[in-house]
């Protein structure tokens, strides 16, 4: 489909936009890959639906937009370590993402971006929030964004993922990096808030008490209803979200439903 038949409608004033006049199952012209990535850019979410892929179509729309990331701990459809698999159902103790966060940072060079794919659905329930932390650092006041600006934090993988996937991951390290508070998107040169509530464990300049309080702050700020926007999933909706200007958070309303759907997952470059 020609890409001036791509239909971009947002969601909210502040992030989201639904992309309509797209087969994902095609591979994309440069026109369409630069709408898509565009708005993307401008909507720091974007949503298809009715998009029946194969985990190979998935990765091929995702490899468009860079190097496909293996996740350092999470399960993966066989055969494809790049197709990482999200699931729960009446026997699940967890779900992936169930508080704020940006994907994996706590990894040297986190994710750009996760483009996901769900294909079976509670009823009702499992709606996944996002939320712009352009906004969230636009919002503060100056001399808070000039302390930030000045401050780098620990992420650490060992807080969400150690005993997570699998029984037993004695001996096992996970990925741990320091980034800047306040990180600079590469393509649009704005400044993003980038601490949060799974990875965030300590901003590096502060005393312990002074790094608590302030991430305590900071994760509440992200929660700002007026940062946000919700998705109500149907079957073979994908969400694909930037990592770098994003944070999101899946609602899990649903237990003891199923819900299962393939996330392909973009490397990304080192926070500055
Ligand atoms: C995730 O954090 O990748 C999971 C998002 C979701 O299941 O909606």
């Amino acid at each position: 489909m020609a890409s001036n038949a791509i239909e971009i409608r947002p969601v909210t004033p502040r992030i989201g936009a639904e992309i309509f006049g797209i087969d994902l199952n095609q591979p994309l012209s440069d026109q369409e890959f630069q709408t898509i990535h565009q708005a993307l850019m401008d909507h720091l979410v974007i949503f298809f639906r009715d998009q029946d892929l194969t985990p190979q179509a998935q990765m091929a729309f995702g490899a468009r937009f860079g190097r496909l990331h293996i996740h350092p701990a999470a399960p993966s459809v066989p055969g494809f370590p790049e197709a990482m698999i999200i699931h729960a159902d009446a026997n699940s103790t967890y779900v992936n993402g169930e508080s704020w966060h940006s994907d994996v940072s706590c990894e040297e060079e986190p994710p750009m971006g996760s483009i996901l794919r769900i294909h079976t659905l509670p009823e009702i329930g499992g709606d996944t929030l996002f939320a712009n932390m352009y906004a969230a650092f636009e919002t503060l006041s100056a001399p808070m964004q000039t302390l930030l600006r000045g401050l780098t934090a620990v992420h650490d993988g060992e807080l969400l993922y150690r005993g997570r996937y699998t029984g037993n991951d004695a001996g096992r390290v996970y990925p741990k990096a320091t980034h800047p508070v306040i990180r600079t998107h590469p393509v649009t040169g704005r400044p993003a808030l980038f601490v949060n509530s799974f990875f965030t464990s300590r901003i590096v300049e502060l005393s312990k008490a002074e790094s608590d309080a302030l991430l305590a702050f900071l994760f509440r700020h992200i929660e700002t209803p007026e940062f946000a926007c919700r998705f109500r999933w149907q079957k073979n909706s994908v969400a694909f979200w930037d990592n770098r200007s994003a944070q999101h958070h899946a609602l899990w309303d649903y237990f003891p439903a199923t819900r299962s759907g393939v996330r392909v997952t973009i490397c990304g470059d080192k926070p500055y």
